[in-house]
């Protein structure tokens, strides 16, 4: 699900690459407490890389050792009661990122509710198989010179994961209507990308980063709010392009082509590849990696060399860098014949007993196939009206029994007035629905959307 040119993946992916224009949201940061915390499988971080998000404050962290786990409850000094979910050594609280009343917070619950679950960790997860499986490429090519990271807090301020990767303060991957916001200056990451230059300023010079992301987003059978992606970084110094005979940007951009046609070649075998130009914010030049499976072209990592900015900014004046990222759903559909991208949350024992640790590309096996059933909904939309927002409503009350909802019809009457109707598709993947259920999903999604969105139903 990387970035794309247009398409159906293009607005997943969403594109850091040419989606320019809509709103801007001003960034309001409040300056990260310090302290230095641990890290999965890494070294200690300073002060610096592991800041906190902004909204936490130091008070709300409570203690900084290792004894207190995922889930566990704690009471809070105004004797409240709330779950504290731990990341990466930070403490999160649910309403410290859920705040239905706050107009600059649109995180649901059904999205808090996937923070911490970190699909990428699990060894015998297809999401997991798969870093391990990069991981093992990396390992092998470059004798583990690759620092990596899995485990670094998704919630990040508005300046990582946008100013500090040169996102432009109007491109609209930064609205509202494509980013989760915790508040004006906070966001669950969009991209892995947050991270490069808080681990740049940390010294590293080779580092792949897994992490959930979180994008708001239309509903199919290949999009979810909750992706992974794995991000890589590596940073030359002079003396290794200057005895080669081409400059330190072809030189970065050829490395780079051959690291990642081999991880290619490690995942897929002896495929058919092509490069294709595009953009990112972050990189220029910059490159798409397609390759040729199952009959057709499909996208499978965004790439680039990095903007000298970001390396000058974060004390590598005089060095060159590449940076890819690559979606692992997208791949993980691919390599394992899983269907539908809701089965990556399913906890039906049919399916997670049908993986385990280091089997890549075990073919998935339906258990069995349910029957969708269709709902229409047509109403009058307003002008703040978009089809992510109604996603959003539809997700909130379904949640994952929705697999998909698509505009079948769309008209303006002399009016004026602008009418859409949408299929939404429901299925559970592990289950046969029945009627009074649907009936009842549908009852409340026409009452949320009219009173939430401001439409008026037909
Ligand atoms: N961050 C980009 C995305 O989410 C992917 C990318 C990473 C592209 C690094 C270039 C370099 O689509």
């Amino acid at each position: 699900m990387l970035i794309s040119r247009g398409g159906t993946c293009a607005r997943a992916l969403l594109l850091l690459s040419t989606r320019m224009a809509a709103s801007s949201i001003s960034s309001n940061l409040i300056a990260p407490a310090s302290a230095s915390r641990r890290i999965h499988g890494s070294k200690p971080f300073s002060a610096q890389l592991l800041s906190y998000p902004p909204f936490l404050s130091r008070a709300s962290l409570f203690s900084s050792h290792a004894s207190v786990h995922s889930n566990k409850v704690h009471k809070k000094s105004n004797s409240r009661v709330a779950a504290l979910l731990e990341i990466g050594g930070v403490k999160i609280a649910k309403d410290d990122v859920v705040r239905e009343s706050d107009p600059t917070n649109n995180v649901p619950d059904n999205i808090f509710s996937k923070i911490g679950l970190q699909l990428h960790r699990r060894d015998n997860h297809p999401i997991g198989i798969l870093k391990n499986a990069i991981y093992e490429y990396f390992d092998t090519s470059y004798s583990s010179m690759f620092v990596k990271f899995d485990d670094l807090c998704p919630i990040v301020s508005v300046q990582q994961n946008f100013d500090e990767v040169l996102v432009p303060a109007d491109h609209v991957s930064r609205s509202y209507n494509d980013t989760y916001y915790v508040d004006a200056g906070t966001v669950l990451r969009c991209h892995t990308s947050a991270h490069q230059a808080e681990l740049l300023r940390a010294g590293h010079s080779h580092f792949l980063v897994t992490g959930d992301v979180y994008r708001r987003d239309s509903i199919d059978s290949t999009h979810y709010p909750v992706f992974h992606q794995m991000e890589g970084v590596r940073v030359f110094s002079p003396n290794e392009w200057e005895v080669s005979s081409t400059d330190a940007t072809s030189y970065a951009a050829t490395n780079l082509k051959k690291c990642l046609e081999g991880l290619a070649r490690h995942l897929f075998g002896a495929v058919e590849m092509r490069w294709v130009d595009t953009y990112f914010p972050f990189t220029n030049p910059s490159f798409e990696l397609e390759i040729y499976f199952q009959e057709k072209w499909m996208e499978v990592l965004g790439c680039g060399v990095t903007e000298q900015e970001i390396l000058n900014r974060n004390g590598r004046k005089d060095s060159v860098a590449w940076a890819f990222g690559l979606g692992l759903e997208r791949l993980a559909m691919v390599l394992f014949d899983i269907p539908d991208i809701r089965l990556f949350w399913s906890t039906d024992q049919r399916l997670t007993s049908q993986f385990s640790a280091g089997k890549l590309g075990v073919k998935f096996k339906p258990f069995s196939k349910f029957p969708p059933c269709y709902k229409d909904i047509s109403f009058w939309i307003s002008d703040s009206f978009t089809e992510n927002n109604l996603c959003e409503v539809v997700r909130g009350i379904a949640g994952d029994l929705v697999e998909e909802v698509k505009l079948i019809d769309n008209f303006t009457n002399k009016k004026g007035m602008t009418s859409h109707c949408y299929r939404i598709a429901f299925r559970s993947m592990e289950r046969s629905l029945t009627d009074e259920e649907i009936n009842q999903l549908q009852w409340s999604i026409r009452e949320t959307v009219q009173t939430k969105l401001h439409v008026t139903l037909r």
